[in-house]
């Protein structure tokens, strides 16, 4: 344990928590374990990628995806986008729910080729530049990786632009408390540890970002961990921080 560590435990034990303190301890311990190498997310992408399964993987995944699932509008005979689709997680759920037409978009062309081929759909590109036509799209889901930017902005100004009036994008964060708290998200290619580049965003940021892009947001979510395991790791540390958005129809007078 680093000196600087050994000094954050003293704090961390001296200071009156109410019970339950290991929540704290928990993310300090994680802290602690990762003196793995943090990558930029294409590098790490490029490597995580043969491993990267096509569902929810943890219980992080599982709780996000839950109340993703939940807040998903009705998604028959729309198009729609499943953005950083990664291995595919949010398409299958879009083509099976009747999408008329779904593509996913990921920078990373390692992940795209985990995408199951029946999701014949893909194409890469950044959430920086979409290659869209301005309002074609019904519907934006992005899981999991505007986490990945320092900088919300410009990725909701392409959502935005992209968007139809009155269509939405739903779209979730690792949430800034797990940051806060030391989680990584970590992984294991050729036999070593690494952990992937993360932006905090709180949600003062995701609201002024939408704003500015003229997406009125109108569901919030916080899910902690669903299921056990998870629960005795992250305790009330909510697991993901999901945003339902809309874009505003132009004036009818
Ligand atoms: C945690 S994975 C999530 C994959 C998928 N959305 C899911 O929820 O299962 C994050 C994904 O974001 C992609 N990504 C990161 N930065 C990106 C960017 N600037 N533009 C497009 N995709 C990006 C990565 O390549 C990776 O596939």
């Amino acid at each position: 344990m680093s000196k600087s560590h050994r000094e954050d435990a003293k704090i961390l034990n001296l200071f009156p928590w109410r019970s339950p303190a290991p929540l704290l301890f928990a993310g300090w311990r994680l802290r602690d374990s990762s003196s793995a190498p943090e990558l930029e997310s294409a590098k790490a992408y490029a490597l995580w990628a043969a491993t990267y399964p096509a569902e929810a993987h943890n219980p992080l995944m599982r709780a996000e995806e839950e109340a993703m699932l939940d807040l998903l509008p009705d998604t028959r005979g729309l198009r729609a986008i499943d953005l950083a689709c990664g291995s595919g997680r949010y398409l299958r759920h879009l083509q099976n729910r009747g999408a008329a037409c779904c593509v996913g978009l990921d920078l990373s062309a390692e992940m795209l080729a985990r995408a199951p081929a029946v999701h014949s759909q893909l194409a890469r590109a950044t959430m920086l530049s979409l290659p869209l036509l301005d309002g074609s799209i019904d519907l934006v889901v992005c899981g999991l990786a505007v986490g990945h930017l320092p900088d919300l902005n410009p990725a909701l100004r392409e959502v935005a632009r992209v968007l139809k009036p009155g269509g939405t994008v739903l779209y979730s964060d690792f949430h800034p408390f797990g940051h806060l708290a030391g989680w990584k998200r970590g992984f294991r290619a050729n036999g070593s540890e690494y952990s992937v580049r993360h932006y905090p965003h709180l949600y003062a940021e995701h609201h002024a970002a939408c704003a500015g892009a003229g997406l009125t947001i109108d569901a919030v979510r916080e899910p902690c961990a669903v299921d056990e395991s998870g629960r005795r790791a992250w305790g009330d540390i909510p697991a993901a921080l999901i945003v339902r958005a809309v874009k505003a129809k132009p004036n009818a007078d």
